[in-house]
């Protein structure tokens, strides 16, 4: 294991920003984390799990104790089952996209639509990642984990995540007792695109053949990089921390009166059903009729041109001005919209 100091995180996130750690551990094994782990416990250091750090605000001031940059590589291909059901092992510190790339080519459906999404393997059980109609909770079989109450390595079972919304226990009633190692996927052969998003739809609209994986896949990149959510080196709108704000989930009553004050401007309110009795407005609709266009901002922080839910480091941002243009958001579009805008990516640091 080799132990750094004073290693400087932007570097290491989307966002580009923040101060250093003051001790940093890429950790290749399980072992590796064993040993980092005891290294913080024996100085009583708080441990920060860092992935691919493209959902992370950094503060300025950095992170006092240990940052462990979970590395443990690895894509396992398990023998298909008789439902036609095969198990991939993925190591935490994998790319998650090259997952996914890996999984389209093996023709396995389940994962496509979660395509161009930064960040690592690890990272997605944590606020169950989720785009374009498909959530990892639909095909996360297991994870294994680090528990730094016990010591012990163990597997849980995907209820045993409780997996919601942007949301699991690794990032609510659990938040900081486990280091994700690795995560098993159980994809179907052979199995078809969820298509079901309306972008997506809209994508392959006219078409007289049902698409395939790989294209399936190909959309949701061209998609993503029309929205500046794809990284691409040199395009500004990409130092981000993908979407700010999570959707506001809001019962028929919330919504129905948040509906009733966007017709009274008149305007149409996007909404989507969620869970049972309840609705999923859109963040990025209420930023931007709070008056924050795409594009807003001056100086080093602003609102990406191409989303309204991404706000973006135009270069030598800090993460107070971040702050700062967070809760400007927050406070206009609650005082407009009576609708409280929860950020979705981690803080760090705070
Ligand atoms: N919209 C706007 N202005 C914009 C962009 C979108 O008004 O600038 C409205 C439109 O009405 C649009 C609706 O918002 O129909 C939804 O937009 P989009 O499809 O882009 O989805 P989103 O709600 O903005 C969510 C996820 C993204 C994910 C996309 C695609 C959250 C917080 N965000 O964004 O995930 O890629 O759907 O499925 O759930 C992330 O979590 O970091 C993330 C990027």
């Amino acid at each position: 294991m080799l132990l750094q100091e004073n290693i400087p995180l932007a570097p290491l996130t989307t966002l580009r920003l923040g101060g250093p750690a003051r001790f940093f551990v890429e950790a290749k094994s399980i072992s590796d984390v064993q040993e980092a782990v005891a290294f913080a416990q024996a100085r009583k250091l708080a441990v920060f799990i860092l992935g691919g750090g493209s959902n992370l605000v950094v503060a300025d001031n950095g992170w006092p104790g240990l940052v462990l940059k979970v590395a443990i590589s690895g894509i396992e291909e398990h023998p298909e089952n008789a439902q036609g059901e095969t198990l991939f092992d993925v190591g935490a510190g994998e790319y998650w996209d090259r997952f996914v790339a890996h999984a389209v080519r093996a023709q396995c459906a389940g994962v496509e639509c979660l395509s161009g999404i930064p960040g690592s393997v690890g990272g997605t059980p944590v606020q169950n990642v989720g785009a374009y109609g498909q959530e990892v909770s639909e095909t996360i079989e297991s994870v294994q984990v680090f528990d730094l109450k016990d010591g012990q390595v163990r597997d849980l079972c995907s209820e045993a995540c409780g997996f919601t919304y942007r949301s699991s226990i690794f990032n609510t009633s659990e938040r900081g007792r486990f280091v994700i190692l690795r995560v098993s996927y159980r994809l179907t052969r052979g199995g078809e695109p969820r298509l079901d998003y309306a972008d997506l739809k809209r994508h392959f609209e006219g078409r007289e053949t049902r698409p395939n994986l790989a294209e399936t896949r190909a959309a949701v990149r061209h998609i993503r990089a029309r929205k500046g959510m794809l990284i691409v080196e040199g395009d500004p709108d990409c130092q981000s921390a993908g979407s700010f704000f999570k959707n506001p989930v809001l019962s028929e009553q919330q919504h129905e009166d948040l509906a009733g004050r966007a017709a009274a401007k008149g305007l149409t309110l996007p909404s989507y059903p969620a869970l049972e009795k309840s609705r999923k407005v859109s963040a990025a609709w209420l930023v931007e009729k709070s008056g924050f266009a795409r594009g807003y901002g001056f100086g080093n922080v602003g609102i990406s041109s191409k989303h309204a839910l991404a706000i973006v480091n135009r270069g030598g941002a800090t993460a107070a001005e971040v702050l700062a243009l967070k809760g400007e958001i927050q406070q206009r579009v609650e005082e407009l919209w009576e609708v409280r805008l929860e950020p979705e990516p981690v803080m760090v640091g705070f």
